[in-house]
């Protein structure tokens, strides 16, 4: 093992989280919740399996039925989806492992097939993205013009949040990470491209940003700032994204969340983006950076080495490699996920990838 690579294996705190290693498990949409979008003791099982990790980070989970965008995704806003998940927690602990919930909002990245009353999707603006998503029965639809939030929508969400977060805790997770990257609501009211309100949530970067500061101070109002993560996307132009100024826009909103004290920054930037903008983003909230996109073993160890990152998150990686962490240990090669089984079904491609002692 290099010294690098041994650097991976070093524990790391961020905030209230003890990290025994600083290989993270990204957040990965697997589309298998059950009835009411509660998740299911396949995915106690999907989560149990990979508890080596420094930390999971759930699949994207919706605050709110509003806040649903793809078909059988979990949700944290009632009592069941508490106990589905209390029983998911549980598994990862008696692993031995930790993990925080995603939580998210999709915003315009609905349909109303999801949405309560059939209503139309919300969004800072009424802006429709290009392209097409999936109802409920995964046939493909068009995007809908959405409606743009006014006050009380935007109060309503911020509650949404912070209710979920409470919830988070009391399912037993050791913390929560906002999304707020990939195009979904909190990073619609960051870009320009998707953000052209005229009042104190859009214009310039810091008020752009206060939707996000309202969801971080409402969040740490319940369950605090060190346990609490945010993720980011500045480079990714997923679900229609833009932004005319990405490099100035992500250190103005991380610095407004500066004052909560955040456990952690999670910052998507593929590997060898030049320049990068991570450190700066983590520098300006005042917290650890958790770096993702296209990492392997090897630059994984370099990123954490040279200081670049306090620890790196691993996706697609995660799906067929069980153990990744015992792979990149040992220095052996990731098996490759089957993409038929990515999204949706059962434990075929989901809980039945071997360990690489067969386990
Ligand atoms: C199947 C799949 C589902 C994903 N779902 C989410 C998600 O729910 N939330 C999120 O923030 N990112 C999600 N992502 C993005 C990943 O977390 C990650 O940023 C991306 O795959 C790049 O990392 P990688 O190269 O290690 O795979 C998803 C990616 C994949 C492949």
């Amino acid at each position: 093992m290099t010294d690098d690579t041994r650097r991976l294996f070093e524990p790391v705190a961020f905030g209230d989280l003890p990290l025994p290693n600083r290989i993270v498990m990204a957040p990965m949409t697997r589309n298998r919740a059950g009835p009411d979008n509660v998740p299911g003791p396949l995915t106690a099982t999907y989560y149990a399996q990979r508890a080596s990790a420094g930390l999971i980070v759930t699949e994207a989970t919706q605050v709110s039925p509003q806040g649903q965008s793809y078909p059988a995704t979990p949700g944290l806003h009632g009592q069941d989806q508490v106990e589905g998940w209390r029983a998911v927690v549980d598994a990862v602990h008696a692993a031995g492992g930790r993990i925080v919930a995603q939580l998210c909002h999709g915003g315009r990245i609905s349909h109303p097939t999801f949405q309560p009353g059939g209503a139309r999707p919300v969004a800072p603006s009424a802006i429709a993205p290009a392209g097409h998503i999936y109802g409920p029965d995964w046939s493909k639809r068009a995007y809908e013009v959405p409606v743009a939030l006014d006050r009380v929508g935007i109060e309503a969400i911020v509650r949404d949040f912070a209710t979920a977060a409470a919830n988070a805790r009391a399912a037993g997770f050791d913390g929560i990470e906002i999304h707020a990257g990939n195009g979904y609501l909190v990073d619609q009211f960051l870009r320009d491209g998707s953000n052209r309100r005229d009042d104190a949530y859009g214009g310039p970067p810091e008020r752009r940003a206060r939707f996000l500061a309202e969801v971080v101070e409402a969040i740490a109002d319940r369950v605090g700032g060190a346990r609490l993560g945010v993720r980011f996307s500045p480079w990714n132009g997923y679900n229609d994204m833009a932004d005319s100024a990405p490099e100035r826009l992500f250190p103005i909103a991380a610095k407004s969340v500066a004052p909560f004290g955040l456990a952690y920054v999670h910052v998507v930037e593929p590997v060898g983006t030049a320049p990068s903008i991570g450190r700066r983003i983590a520098d300006a909230a005042a917290t650890k950076l958790i770096v993702n996109g296209g990492y392997d073993g090897e630059t994984a160890a370099v990123a954490v080495g040279s200081g670049d990152a306090d620890a790196v998150a691993f996706a697609k990686p995660f799906i067929a490699n069980p153990d990744l962490p015992a792979r990149i240990a040992a220095g052996r090669p990731f098996a490759e996920a089957d993409k038929a089984t990515i999204y949706g079904g059962g434990a075929r491609g989901y809980t039945d990838y071997p360990g690489d002692d067969g386990a």
